[in-house]
């Protein structure tokens, strides 16, 4: 797909790697390119998406070298702004495998995911201000989602970066792991995905990213369409059945004595 952006095709997921390591994975308009044609891919085939970096870093931010160059043009197209919004905006879940260096653009791709997963040398933030731009893709509105506004305002104002522990503590990873059980941990949770209702999946989805004004009409609306669903039908009835089965021969007559007994108590 693109020699920076590996691809890898997995049973439950694609797996995305930046693969730029000798400049720490730093984000320059050929891997934007990159993750742009994935989204175009992942938006029709509807995917699960798993995204970390290659040789112990995220991303160190935008190409800096890229990003000198840039001029008041650039900054509105939001090269950078789009991409990951692009990102955010995939159908099924994006889970961040974030190892090591996560900063100024780097940072603002896992705050674009939905499930951030870090390791113990997860070194994350926004020093965009020290080089004299805004964190313009995402940081200024997506942290304080994350994190909370007192902590967002200092980590973009001083551009404090935060390490795992601290990024753990407030929220911003969901887990810290070494490198491979991160990984590990991120295709768990792509399996669990998949064994649910990919329609569920995306409708969730769709609401956890509306506005808030959007609610609860979005959610109703959501929810009307799934309860018409033959998905629907056919996990509730499965749910059914199994327990109806359950309370025949096949149950252990230890919790049929549990639930005869419960069911004299419930009796009026
Ligand atoms: N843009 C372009 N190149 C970058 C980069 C970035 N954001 N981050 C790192 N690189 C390049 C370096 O220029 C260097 O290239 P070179 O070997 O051709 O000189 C290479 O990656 C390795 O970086 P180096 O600084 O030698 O590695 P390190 O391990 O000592 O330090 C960092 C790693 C991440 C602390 C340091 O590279 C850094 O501060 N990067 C910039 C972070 C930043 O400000 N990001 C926000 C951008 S919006």
């Amino acid at each position: 797909m693109s020699a920076t952006l590996r691809v890898e095709e997995r049973e439950t997921h694609v797996l995305a790697t930046l693969d730029r390591p000798e400049k720490r994975n730093a984000i320059d308009q050929e891997l934007v390119d990159a993750l742009h044609r994935l989204c175009a891919r992942l938006e029709v085939e509807r995917r699960t998406l798993i995204l970390t970096g290659a040789g112990g870093s995220f991303a160190a931010g935008a190409d800096i070298a890229q990003l000198r160059e840039r001029r008041a043009d650039d900054a509105r197209a939001g090269i950078n702004t789009r991409c990951f919004q692009r990102i955010r905006a995939l159908p099924m879940p994006v889970i961040a495998v974030v190892d090591g260096y996560a900063l100024g653009g780097g940072a603002e791709l896992a705050y674009a995911a939905d499930i951030r997963i870090g390791t113990p040398s997860l070194k994350i933030g926004n020093p965009e201000t020290g080089l004299g731009i805004i964190a313009a893709a995402g940081a200024t509105w997506r942290l304080p989602q994350l994190v909370g506004e007192p902590l967002a305002a200092e980590m973009l104002l001083t551009g404090r970066i935060l390490g795992a522990e601290e990024a753990l503590a407030a929220g911003l990873v969901s887990a810290v792991l070494e490198p491979a059980a991160a990984l590990e941990r991120a295709v768990e949770l792509a399996d669990r995905i998949a064994a649910l209702d990919p329609a569920a999946t995306q409708a969730t989805k769709r609401a956890l990213l509306a506005p808030a004004d959007a609610h609860p009409a979005l959610e109703l609306e959501e929810q009307a369409v799934l309860f018409e669903s033959e998905e629907k039908e056919r996990r509730m009835t499965a749910f059914l059945e199994r327990r109806g089965q359950g309370r025949s021969s096949a149950e252990a007559p230890d919790r049929a004595a549990e639930r005869a007994s419960s069911e004299r108590t419930d009796a009026p």
